[in-house]
């Protein structure tokens, strides 16, 4: 039987997904709102306020304390993408393709990429780089994969760059990382990050493609904005420049915990409300 697209069989009304042509339809209109999330209780939250949730593969160093996305697997990313998606219901879930999974070939990328969409139903995924890539991203958007590119900054190439380092800082730097964005952008790419690029570079970027560009250290120019969830949280020890941080969950973690323990040593906590009593049978007098 076909269900109509906003029906379900019982006839409740189905909460539609914001797709990648969504996205790509919002340039020049409202800015898109995009954080990270690799779980479901964080992705049920985000899904009210996002209209991108990102499950990246900054998992990596963020849930797993890895020096950088490098040792990141593809199966870490369908795991932590199934979560996402069983958490959201309203916002496009994009998937990152980790390190050594898509580089090798147009056909290798397509392989990972379909895996990835059939494995956690989310509906995109991400790569890192830009000309070199545009190919791979020709390749998956003509066979039904919608792309969101990586550009500027690209933490799979930290061991190329020599650190995590902002980009085109010299404006001699520029029309390489301008080329980049634009090849993806005229590859098919939906979307396209620009990350920790000198702000008037990615001003002129987001000007210039036709495709939402969405900032993380880029510019209040892009048409949206990316941040890693636990860095603007608070949680992370140490944050870079480009993050604001909305709250403190580290200290008030830290405080929540330290009750804890000391109320466990007292025996203060399980108190009589959180225990269970024996039920009454009927052979009770
Ligand atoms: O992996 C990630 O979290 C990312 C964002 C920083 C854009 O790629």
């Amino acid at each position: 039987m076909l269900i109509p697209a906003n029906q379900s069989s019982q006839d409740k009304p189905v909460q539609k997904r914001i797709t990648a042509p969504d996205i790509r339809a919002r340039k020049g209109t409202a800015p898109i709102v995009m954080l990270t999330s690799y779980h479901a209780h964080t992705a049920r939250i985000l899904d009210q306020h996002c209209d991108v949730i990102l499950v990246g593969d900054s998992l990596g160093m963020v849930m797993h304390g890895l020096e950088t996305t490098i040792p990141v697997t593809l199966d870490m990313m369908i795991l932590q993408g199934h979560a996402v998606m069983r958490g959201s219901k309203r916002a496009l879930v994009v998937v990152d393709l980790p390190f050594g999974t898509y580089e090798t070939s147009k056909e290798q990328a397509f392989a990972t990429a379909s895996r990835v969409l059939k494995e956690t139903g989310c509906g995109a995924v991400k790569l890192e780089g830009g000309r070199y890539m545009a190919e791979t991203v020709r390749f998956l958007a003509e066979r039904g994969v919608p792309v969101m590119s990586h550009v500027g900054m690209t933490p799979q190439a930290v061991n190329t760059m020599g650190g995590f380092k902002a980009q085109g800082r010299d404006p001699a730097e520029w029309a390489p990382i301008a080329a980049d964005a634009k090849a993806v952008a005229e590859a098919g790419a939906f979307a396209v990050v620009l990350e920790a690029i000198a702000e008037p570079l990615a001003a002129q970027i987001s000007r210039e493609i036709p495709i939402p560009a969405i900032g993380i250290g880029a510019s209040p120019a892009c048409d949206g904005q990316v941040l890693v969830l636990e860095d603007m949280l608070g949680l992370s020890p140490w944050t870079p420049k480009f993050v604001k941080r909305y709250t403190s969950l580290g200290p008030a973690i830290e405080t929540a915990v330290g009750s804890y323990a000391a109320e466990v040593r007292s025996r203060r906590f399980p108190g009589p409300e959180h225990v269970y009593t024996v039920r009454k049978t009927a052979t009770e007098p």
